[in-house]
């Protein structure tokens, strides 16, 4: 199967790809994970992509959808994976549809964690991770919101979006993302 999860800062994408993981055995791909990798790697792609995690700014679609082609070629995704935090624009949306059918692939799903900015914020507070920073975090609040009716409204139009209410214990939120996917599979 290949989910995609999708929701602003603090919704929880990281934590119930967790539980998905535990309880699916699915694999887990977080873009905004690898990116802390490169950055920690100092590699070429980090020193770019830092500077735009550092603003709260979206890293270019090219960049991205280069970082995710490469991951889904790995055998451990062959058939399957779990999609944190990618894709985030329409572009990085078309281009993974492409991807995947070029390999004979498609998703399952599209689930969008919903959950109120004043949470949010309060969440965020709470982490402590570089890119937390209250000023920073309005960025990347900002960056998401500008882009997430268009996705939604692509994968409407394949069939494929569930919004989820990402409020209350990490485990009631799971058993909602589990009926959204049995949702989409009797569909
Ligand atoms: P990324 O790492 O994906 O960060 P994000 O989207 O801002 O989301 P977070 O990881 O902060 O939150 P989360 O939804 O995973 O929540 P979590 O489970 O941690 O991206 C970072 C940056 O990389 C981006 O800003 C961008 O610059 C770049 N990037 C990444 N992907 C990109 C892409 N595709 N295109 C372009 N740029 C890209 O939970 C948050 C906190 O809340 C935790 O402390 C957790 O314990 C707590 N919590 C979780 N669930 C609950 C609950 N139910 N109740 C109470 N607390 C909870
Ligand atoms: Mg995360």
């Amino acid at each position: 199967m290949f989910i995609v999860l999708i929701g602003p800062p603090g919704a929880g994408k990281g934590t119930q790809c967790g539980l998905l993981v535990e309880r699916f055995g699915i694999h887990h791909l977080s873009t905004g994970e690898i990116l802390r990798q490169e950055v920690e790697n100092d590699s070429e792609i980090g020193k770019v992509a830092g500077d735009y995690i550092s603003r709260g700014k979206l890293v270019p679609d090219d960049i991205m959808v280069e970082i995710v082609a490469e991951q889904l070629s790995r055998p451990v995704f062959k058939s399957g994976c779990l999609l944190d935090g990618f894709p985030r624009t329409t572009r990085q949306a078309e281009a993974l549809e492409a991807e995947l059918n070029r390999r004979g692939q498609q998703l399952s799903v599209v689930i969008e964690l919903h959950v109120p900015e004043e949470e949010l914020l309060s969440r965020l507070s709470d982490r402590g991770r570089s890119d937390d920073a209250p000023e920073v975090v309005r960025g990347r609040l900002r960056s998401f919101q500008k882009r997430t009716d268009a996705l939604g409204e692509f994968y409407e139009s394949r069939g494929l979006f569930e919004k989820i209410d990402g409020l209350g214990t990490p485990d009631e939120v799971f058993q909602r993302i589990r009926a959204g996917i049995e949702r989409r599979k009797a569909s």
